[in-house]
């Protein structure tokens, strides 16, 4: 019985909460930017600008999101994937042309719509939340998200009336001087009545500066038509900043970065120099790690405690342990576990996993191989397509050689083995723990347990060498 009532009870409150969809305008060229790329998929701090609209849009679990597409549609769809559901604006005629295309989706639908635009990057769910509230409460048709911006140029401004209700939303290139003083502008964020927003989209004509059908003017259509029409103001205006050309672009990213910074160092990361420190957002650092400047951490790295990371090195989906110590290297999709250490001016690159304890001194490079625990890997050493073992020392200038012109091939070293400087691990080939390299030696063959393979010619000395060459007289 009570699992019945507690269904009528969830149906109930479902009948009587407001439906909320999302429309993400991500159709224009961006002509600003100058670039092959569509605009809202250039990245900020490691991800497309439309992807972190769309992030903010989800923790707001609205019933549907509709994506606008246009130009790059291909690649907008692939960069966000089954998150949302895509219209097609087959020729971009302008931002109310735009929302135009989801009324096949959710033209018919009751409920709240937010609109925004897949170039403003930095605008938080927060902020979605507050706006839905504030519509709700004005009981409004429509209402515009603003910002008074310091510099205005670019924005549509907000005109209200004597009394401060708004009226209407002008675009740059059609305001007046006066209309082109106003500092309130439409950071192209909107709540609207669905059904509401849809009828007002019809009215929407062209005849402006640009020719295009701008989602603007259903503000005033909708004033016009007596409607209850609202304007929430933000205080932030950088977080409402919209990205229309490469400049903008360095700016919000700037900005994402230093909210970014900010929340590692909340969390017990210390930053040594964060204006010059790059952390991507799907990056995870552990307390007590110490990061230097000049660091870049990107994709899904995740770094445990305790570590240091110093200047200039470079992670990109690594997974790091705990008490790791990373100087000027790069890693790569690879791992490395408690308390190793590379660097400095080492290179991992993708697939290889070193252990615990394990040391890489100073120009290495490791690719497609695991390292043992406590193995050292001291000085100028390649080690590709190899396993090692624990406890190996690998001299100087060791080189697995693992290209035949053909095909990679494969090396084991067994635990505790020993392989002397300069030697040359010719793959595939075994050697078994405890086994002894000479150093210079190029090996070409397997070697068992405790054995030591030689493998370079004998040394011969010539008495007196000196004497059978000519000399002048020395002075
Ligand atoms: C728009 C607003 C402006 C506001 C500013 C805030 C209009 C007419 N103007 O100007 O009032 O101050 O945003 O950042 O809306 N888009 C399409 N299809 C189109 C045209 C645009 O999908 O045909 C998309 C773009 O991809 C972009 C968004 O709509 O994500 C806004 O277009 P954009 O050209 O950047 O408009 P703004 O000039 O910035
Ligand atoms: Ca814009």
């Amino acid at each position: 019985m009570w699992i019945i009532i507690k269904e009528m009870n969830v149906a109930k409150e479902k009948f009587f909460m407001t439906a909320k969809y999302t429309v993400i305008l991500a159709a224009g060229q961006g002509t600003r930017m100058k670039s092959k790329l569509a605009k809202v998929l250039h990245p900020v701090c490691g991800r497309p600008m439309v992807d972190h609209v769309l992030t903010q849009a989800e923790t707001l679990h609205p019933d549907q999101i509709v994506t606008i597409v246009g130009h790059g549609a291909a690649e907008v769809k692939q960069a966000l994937g089954q998150r949302t559901e895509y219209a097609l604006q087959a020729e971009q005629k302008g931002s109310g042309d735009a929302v135009l295309q989801a009324e096949a989706l959710l033209g018919q639908k009751q409920g709240m719509t937010l609109v925004v635009s897949g170039d403003t990057p930095l605008l938080t769910a927060n902020t979605f939340e507050q706006l839905f509230e504030y519509h709700k409460e004005k009981g409004a048709k429509a209402t515009v998200l603003t910002a008074t911006a310091p510099d205005p140029t670019g924005y549509g401004r907000i005109i209200r009336n004597e009394i401060g209700v708004v009226e209407k939303i002008v675009e740059q290139k059609d305001a007046s001087d006066t209309e082109a003083a106003i500092h309130e502008i439409n950071t192209g964020v909107y709540c609207f009545d669905n059904q509401a927003l849809f009828q007002a989209l019809h009215q929407v004509g062209n005849d402006n500066a640009q020719g295009e059908y701008y989602l603007t003017d259903v503000i005033g259509i909708l004033k016009q038509a007596g409607e209850i029409v609202a304007a929430y103001k933000m205080k932030d205006f950088e977080e409402s900043m919209g990205v229309n050309d490469r400049k903008a672009l360095s700016v919000a990213t700037q900005v994402m970065q230093r909210r970014i910074n900010e929340t590692h160092m909340t969390n017990g990361v210390t930053l040594q120099n964060p204006a010059t420190t790059a952390i991507e957002v799907g990056v995870k650092i552990g307390a007590d790690t110490t990061i230097e400047g000049g660091v870049t951490l990107k994709g899904n790295t995740v770094i445990g405690d305790d570590c240091f990371i110093g200047t200039h090195s470079e992670l990109r989906d690594a997974t790091i342990g705990n008490g790791v110590r990373v100087t000027s290297s790069t890693i790569e999709e690879s791992v490395m576990r408690d308390h190793s250490n590379i660097g400095p001016n080492s290179h991992l690159r993708p697939l290889s996993d070193i252990g615990e304890h394990v040391h890489i001194g100073n120009f290495c490079e490791v690719k497609k191989a695991t390292i043992g625990n406590y193995t050292k890997v001291g000085h100028l050493t390649y080690v590709g397509d190899a396993t090692l073992g624990e406890h190996i020392n690998v001299g100087c200038g060791v080189v697995f050689v693992n290209y035949d012109g053909l095909h990679k091939h494969h090396s084991n070293v067994g635990d505790w083995s020993f392989i002397g400087s300069n030697a040359n691990v010719v793959a595939p080939v075994e050697i078994a723990d405890h086994a002894f390299i000479a150093a210079g030696s190029t090996i070409t063959n397997d070697v068992a347990f405790h054995d030591m393979a030689i493998a370079r010619a004998r040394q011969t000395n010539k008495p007196d060498f000196w004497s059978r060459l000519p000399h002048e007289p020395e002075d």
